[in-house]
């Protein structure tokens, strides 16, 4: 069946990446229509505005995006990231990231490692609701504000809802279930940050309630940065919210080759968008340099979404069998050749 899907390439590398993905997708002979549009720090500069209105137009009349990566820079007023603005336009709640060592990689750290996180995507730190100084208000709204009076304060707000918190877990727990999965890890720092934290912890045991066969363990997220190390092998689906995700799902794909293999899948009800996880590594922009693997793992996840399963097996073979033989690799796997070299080699272990 044909499929309409917007392409952002982005910024930097992701042109190089997702050039890679469509020479993959384009041999698989799977009728996409493509939607070309442009995101990213290239649009901030041309516009002012990281996603112009003809982006969301794109976005709106496709099935879901293909993205490559972005360029962001703190401290620049005005600006929002364009990947932050999709999540929350298409509330894309569930950040699905997948870390599994593929045999044949030399960068992996265990070779049982196979885990998916399951990252909430529209709250939390990353609700984007922040000062740059204290409104008078603030401080009689809590006392505990008064220890910092007379200090230049900056403050971001953490929300989280019972609803996101609720949908989050119940995605991973449904997942687990699909995957004859017994046991998801839910990560939090509840001992600490108390309400947010609290608040997704009873949520995580309420779901847990209508999965009896799957049992529900639970970590503070500086244990899980621990236990990540130590032994990795454990954990099969870890569920956590927005910036705790962000932060342990770079330290699991380090576990499983680094960012080269960060793939991930943000998923709404309505609407999905998968992307690598990397940055769009300004430096080596152009120079067909970085492994596209992310990006091509990413394209799996889309082909399932679009419910081509046997498509997306069929990709998901040709990878581990390009990751196997290893003949043709980027140098971050210790091999000379360039992001297309891999994209052909995948083409060419399509059975
Ligand atoms: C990621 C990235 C993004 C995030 C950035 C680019 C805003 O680090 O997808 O993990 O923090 O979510
Ligand atoms: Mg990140």
């Amino acid at each position: 069946m044909a499929h309409r899907i917007c392409r952002i390439p982005g910024d930097g590398v992701g042109h190089d990446v997702i050039e890679a993905a469509s020479l993959v997708l384009e041999a698989m002979n799977l009728g996409i229509e493509w939607v070309d549009a442009e995101a990213g720090w290239c649009c901030w500069e041309k516009y002012g505005n990281t996603v112009p209105e003809a982006t969301w137009k794109a976005l709106e009349s496709s099935e879901c995006c293909l993205f490559g990566a972005i360029t962001s820079k703190p401290g620049i007023p005005g600006f929002k990231s364009a990947i932050l603005q999709m999540r929350q336009r298409f509330d894309l709640y569930a950040n699905v990231r997948p870390c599994k060592a593929y045999p044949g990689v030399p960068l992996n750290y265990r070779d049982d490692i196979d885990l998916v996180i399951f990252r909430e995507n529209t709250e939390d730190l990353y609700s984007g609701i922040e000062w740059k100084a204290m409104p008078e208000e603030m401080f009689k709204m809590h006392p505990g504000l008064e220890r910092f009076r007379g200090q230049e304060i900056a403050a971001s707000l953490r929300v989280v809802t019972r609803r996101g918190c609720r949908r989050i877990v119940k995605s991973a727990f449904e997942y687990a279930r699909r995957h004859g999965i017994k046991s998801v890890a839910a990560v939090h720092k509840a001992n600490v940050i108390r309400e947010t934290c609290g608040m997704f912890l009873e949520e995580a045991r309420a779901v847990a309630k209508d999965y009896r066969d799957i049992e529900l363990s639970e970590a503070n997220v500086d244990a899980m940065a621990m236990w990540l190390i130590k032994q990795p092998q454990l954990y099969k689906v870890i569920v956590t919210t927005n910036l705790f995700g962000d932060i342990l799902s770079d330290e699991a794909a380090q576990l499983v080759g680094g960012l080269g293999f960060a793939a991930s899948a943000n998923l709404g009800d309505n609407y999905a968008l998968f992307e690598p996880t990397h940055g769009s590594a300004p430096k080596y922009a152009g120079q067909y340099k970085v492994n596209p693997m992310a990006t091509l793992i990413s394209a799996r996840m889309m082909l399932e979404w679009l419910g081509e399963e046997k498509a997306a097996e069929r990709l998901e073979n040709a990878i581990a069998k390009t990751l196997s033989e290893g003949r043709v690799r980027t140098y971050d796997l210790g091999g000379a050749n360039t992001t297309l070299d891999v994209a052909r080699e995948v083409v060419c272990s399509l059975a």
